[in-house]
């Protein structure tokens, strides 16, 4: 595990879309895990001042995201789709065809959750997966319980997800209370790993992730079981360590 500390939120953004951008240039035909939320928003923007640039080509990348809202429309502001396409799809000269998401429509979770799960496995290996890091040490949306799931799962939201997203809706109740999200196991199959953390909100769930036991209680701690996982964290999310 390497742990990179940065200054800024920015620094931690640049140096994050460097390392992808090494993947995708040696490896122009690379399958990207990707993520969702505010942690990776400036690594896209970084990735997308690259491909402007000149200095990067998405035209051969396939993507895999990790997780979506059950029950949001593709054209809902706050759909994992929309974000993906506003932050990155849109920006860049990736095909459309070539980025999979679950289907936050179907609503029957078995069959969402096995076709997802036959999609990201059918298509290969994860060259890399970018994740961020939950309040409550959730990775994706893999939530704190008593153990870690392997696959694609629906999953309820932990009251305290819903309470650090609401952010982004008009209220708590506007929140969806379930969502796909890919397994620990989907997750630790890629090849690499790398993870953006940033903010004191994040400091206890990153310690607890990087120094405590190894538990589903802390979904982030079973990267240490990883070979390749990068950590790049600003100062304010390394404050406990
Ligand atoms: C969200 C997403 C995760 C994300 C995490 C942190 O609920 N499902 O994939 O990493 O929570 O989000 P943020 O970066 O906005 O703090």
């Amino acid at each position: 595990m390497r742990i990179i500390k940065t200054k800024s939120y920015e620094e931690m953004s640049k140096k994050a879309a460097n390392i992808i951008a090494s993947v995708v240039t040696l490896k122009p035909d690379c399958m990207l895990g990707l993520a969702t939320g505010s942690s990776p928003i400036g690594t896209y923007d970084e990735l997308v001042k690259k491909y402007e640039a000149g200095d990067l080509d998405f035209s051969e990348v396939t993507t895999v995201n990790l997780d979506e809202y059950k029950g949001l429309p593709k054209e809902n502001e706050q759909s994992y789709y929309y974000f993906m396409h506003e932050y990155l799809f849109d920006k860049v000269n990736i095909n459309p065809e070539k980025t999979y998401l679950p289907d936050g429509t179907n609503l029957n979770s078995e069959e969402e959750a096995a076709r997802y799960e036959a999609l990201v496995q059918s298509l290969g290996t994860v060259d890399l997966q970018l994740l961020g890091l939950g309040r409550n040490g959730h990775i994706g949306f893999n939530e704190p319980g008593d153990h870690f799931e392997d696959g694609t799962h629906c999953v309820d939201l932990k009251e305290s997800t819903i309470e650090a997203n609401k952010r982004f809706f008009e209220s708590a109740d506007d929140v969806p209370k379930q969502a796909y999200s890919m397994g620990i196991g989907t997750i630790m199959r890629s090849k690499k790993i790398l993870l953006v953390v940033s903010g004191e909100e994040k400091a206890q769930a990153l310690k607890d992730s990087i120094y405590g036991p190894v538990t589903p209680e802390v979904p982030g701690s079973i990267l240490r079981f990883h070979p390749d996982v990068t950590i790049i964290a600003d100062e304010a999310a390394m404050s406990l360590i």
